[in-house]
């Protein structure tokens, strides 16, 4: 019988080989993504940017998904909702939601220098601007991405389900449409906190009020919760920093 194991990384240099060979082989990100990847990565936060290879599949999933409405939760300088943007086409919709209203402003300069005209930004604290958001809509999402906060994840998910259900007056994702959610995995800590994963450092591990172990407890509990919900059909890709999908049955 195969095994779960993928057997593709033996090691670095295998892994690195593997996802450059990937990214090559996909469809290429248009020029203007490219340029503002390769801005962010001059910035202090670059780091907060899903890659360029994540992107590609993004693109290609919500695609493949036919999504014309996005909705994004963790905006920063707009670079994964202009993948959005370009998936959805002119005649979609990408809303992103993002705390910092300095992030947001660069978010806005970027789409319009690039021409960019179906992404809208809304500032604020999303655990408050997604029920404000359910209200003002006409249309549900087809797609919710989430990556802001860790600690807000299970709240994140708690919200898109209590306000996408068939009585509620409200509906924020479809019946049949897709969560995403980021950084699951956080470089393997979630699943493994052992010695033997060099991932698991003391400040990944600290537990002191606010530390980052607070946001690993929250992400094993979105973890949970999106596959022991009854009306979600899950799968956990153990791809980027892990990706948490779920579809909505109802
Ligand atoms: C990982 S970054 C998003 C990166 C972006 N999706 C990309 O790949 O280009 C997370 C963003 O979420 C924002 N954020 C954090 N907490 C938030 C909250 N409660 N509401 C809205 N945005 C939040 C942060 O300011 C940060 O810009």
């Amino acid at each position: 019988m195969k095994d779960n194991g993928t057997h593709l990384y033996p090691n670095e240099h295998v892994s690195e080989k593997v996802t450059d060979y990937a990214f090559e082989h996909s469809t290429k990100l248009p020029d203007y993504i490219t340029k503002h990847h390769a801005w962010g990565s001059d910035q202090p936060k670059a780091g907060f940017m899903i890659s360029p290879f994540q992107t590609q599949f993004q693109i290609w999933f919500a695609k493949a998904l036919g999504a014309k409405r996005i909705l994004e939760i963790g905006c920063y300088i707009g670079f994964s909702a202009l993948g959005f943007s370009e998936a959805v086409g002119p005649d979609g919709h990408v809303t992103t939601l993002e705390f910092d209203p300095e992030y947001a402003q660069i978010a806005r300069e970027t789409f319009e220098k690039n021409g960019v005209k179906n992404v809208e930004v809304i500032v604020g604290d999303a655990n408050k601007s997604i029920p404000e958001l359910a209200l003002a809509i006409d249309q549900p999402y087809d797609l919710i991405f989430i990556d802001a906060d860790k600690i807000s994840y299970p709240n994140y998910l708690a919200l898109i389900l209590s306000l996408s259900t068939s009585t509620s007056q409200v509906r924020l994702l479809k019946s049949g449409g897709t969560i995403m959610a980021d950084n699951i995995l956080r470089r393997g800590v979630v699943a493994d906190r052992s010695a033997s994963n060099p991932n698991a450092t003391p400040e990944e591990l600290s537990t002191e009020k606010g530390g980052r172990a607070e946001q690993l407890v929250a992400l094993d509990r979105f973890n949970k919760e999106l596959v022991q919900n009854e009306r979600l059909e899950t799968f956990l890709l153990p791809l980027f920093d892990g990706l948490g999908m779920g579809r909505l049955k109802d």
